[in-house]
């Protein structure tokens, strides 16, 4: 992939174009959280397909289209399905979102995602604040030429997680149904879940969530300077913890058990932060 700046605002003119105005916030919804994108008002629907430039999403539970419009007093645009490496996009196509973001003037972004809770204290359909992420595995998403209107070719990520949205999230989770905690998001590629001995692993060197998203998507807003949220929902207990191996029935199900919490949740968010 060769994409220039201009390839990166041809997909950005074109949403502008269907939406007829800019959005403020971004949002990402992972899986099973696909639920929020009805909580949008007067939305506008564009499936990825149209979008010049952009891919198509083809995981489980995941819709596969932009939705614009307005949730807790502000202007979104929400990404109603996201993008994998396990599905075979490389590292720099998961750039393109977040690039496509900056370039319509999103002033914040929202990451979501399922996730494997790693920390014993931690339970099924706890929600983790992202204070910080550990990718060991893979490629960068910005491996390849730099381009300079996005950012340096050697971005720092010591504040990728904006500390002012972390401290809103905190915050909101006081009037929250769910428990909220802080922690450390540790990236592997997928598809496969993790072994028991990866995730002791993962445990040792500090990680509090397993996952397989969200972190090339983090490290795009962080090289383009975007203040950043991200957000785990926790959807098993990791490998190794449980007695059981981890099953897609029982991550649905905490899924549609929190989808409704978790949407009111990350309303209450939108409608705290200040752009
Ligand atoms: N590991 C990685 N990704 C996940 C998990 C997990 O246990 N659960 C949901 N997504």
């Amino acid at each position: 992939m060769d994409y220039t700046y201009d390839d990166y605002r041809k997909s950005a003119d074109y949403i502008l174009q269907r939406a007829g105005f800019v959005p403020e916030i971004a949002i990402v919804l992972g899986s099973c959280l696909g639920p929020f994108a009805q909580r949008i008002e007067q939305p506008v629907v564009i499936p990825y397909s149209e979008i010049p430039n952009f891919l198509i999403s083809t995981a489980p539970s995941h819709a596969g289209k932009l939705v614009l419009g307005t949730v807790g007093g502000k202007r979104v645009v929400c990404m109603a399905g996201r993008f994998h490496h396990y599905e075979g996009y490389t590292y720099e196509q998961l750039a393109i979102p977040v690039r496509v973001f900056k370039c319509l003037g999103v002033k914040a972004v929202i990451l979501t995602n399922a996730a494997g809770a790693i920390n014993l204290d931690y339970k099924p359909g706890d929600v983790m604040v992202i204070r910080d992420h550990i990718k060991l595995f893979g490629d960068s998403p910005l491996t390849g030429r730099n381009i300079e209107e996005f950012g340096e070719r050697f971005p720092s990520m010591t504040e990728t997680y904006t500390q002012d949205l972390r401290t809103i999230a905190l915050k909101c989770a006081e009037s929250s149904s769910l428990k909220v905690h802080e922690g450390v998001y540790f990236f592997f590629p997928g598809p496969q879940f993790e072994t028991a001995s990866e995730i002791r692993a993962a445990r040792i060197l500090g990680g509090d969530a397993a996952g397989m998203s969200t972190v090339p998507e983090a490290i795009t807003a962080a090289h383009c300077g975007m203040p950043l949220l991200a957000l785990s929902v926790m959807v098993n207990m990791a490998a190794g913890i449980g007695k059981t191996p981890i099953t897609q029935e029982q991550i649905d199900s905490i899924g549609e058990m929190i989808a409704g919490g978790f949407s009111d949740y990350v309303e209450s968010i939108i409608r705290e932060i200040t752009v």
